[in-house]
């Protein structure tokens, strides 16, 4: 997996809009603001191919871009924002879900978490749920670049512990630093091999 050639496909708000499953596709989940779509930027090495925000609820639609004409990144809206008006957050949960639950090309979720918080009931929600219905899925510790020492040990432990995962099945991150991208790398391109 080289991500050479990054093509935005399109914006998908709702489930009809999907284009036709014939490459596997990695989905970007995690609450709002966490760093999704600043994650696919790192990955593809893009500082502005997916636009970020430092105000939560930015990415509103699935948004999808192709690479290198084999696979296809699919970068979601954040859940549990509570600033949208109800209808539309259920809206965006029902787009979510569905995807999530649907999408036969999927091959891997990666659920990315905040590294300086306890995990969240969301997060620890979708976890489980992507575990009960067997899809592939691989959590990514982010901002890893604000805390150091024995305070980022500590935090990695506690969500080791919360989520029962060893070392090398999640990845510790950082958009800002590079740190972790390379591990990401290679363990999204064993789950689109296998
Ligand atoms: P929504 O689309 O609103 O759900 O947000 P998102 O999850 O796509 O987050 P986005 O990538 O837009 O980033 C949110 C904010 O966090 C931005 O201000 C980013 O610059 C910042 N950010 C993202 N990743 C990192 C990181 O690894 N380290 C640091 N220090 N900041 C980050
Ligand atoms: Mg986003």
């Amino acid at each position: 997996m080289n991500y050479n050639h990054v093509e935005f496909l399109l914006s998908v708000y709702s489930l009809k809009q999907l284009p036709e499953p014939l490459l596997p596709e990695i989905a970007f989940a995690g609450r709002s603001n966490v760093g999704k779509s600043s994650l696919i930027n790192k990955l593809v090495n893009r500082r502005n191919l997916v636009k970020t925000s430092s105000k939560p609820g930015k990415t509103q639609s699935i948004n999808l871009f192709e690479v290198d004409k084999s696979f296809i990144l699919a970068d979601l809206p954040g859940y549990g924002f509570a600033r949208v008006d109800k209808g539309m957050q259920s809206g965006w949960q029902e787009l979510i879900t569905g995807y999530l639950e649907k999408r036969e090309s999927l091959a891997c979720v990666v659920v990315i978490i905040d590294i300086r918080h306890e995990l969240k009931a969301y997060d620890r929600d979708l976890i489980d749920w992507l575990r009960h219905r067997g899809r592939p899925f691989l959590p990514v510790y982010t901002k890893a670049d604000k805390l150091s020492g024995n305070k980022l040990t500590k935090q990695v432990a506690s969500l080791d512990a919360a989520l029962s995962l060893r070392a090398e099945e999640r990845v510790i991150f950082s958009s800002k630093s590079g740190k972790g991208v390379d591990k990401l790398k290679t363990m999204l391109a064993r789950q689109i091999e296998s």
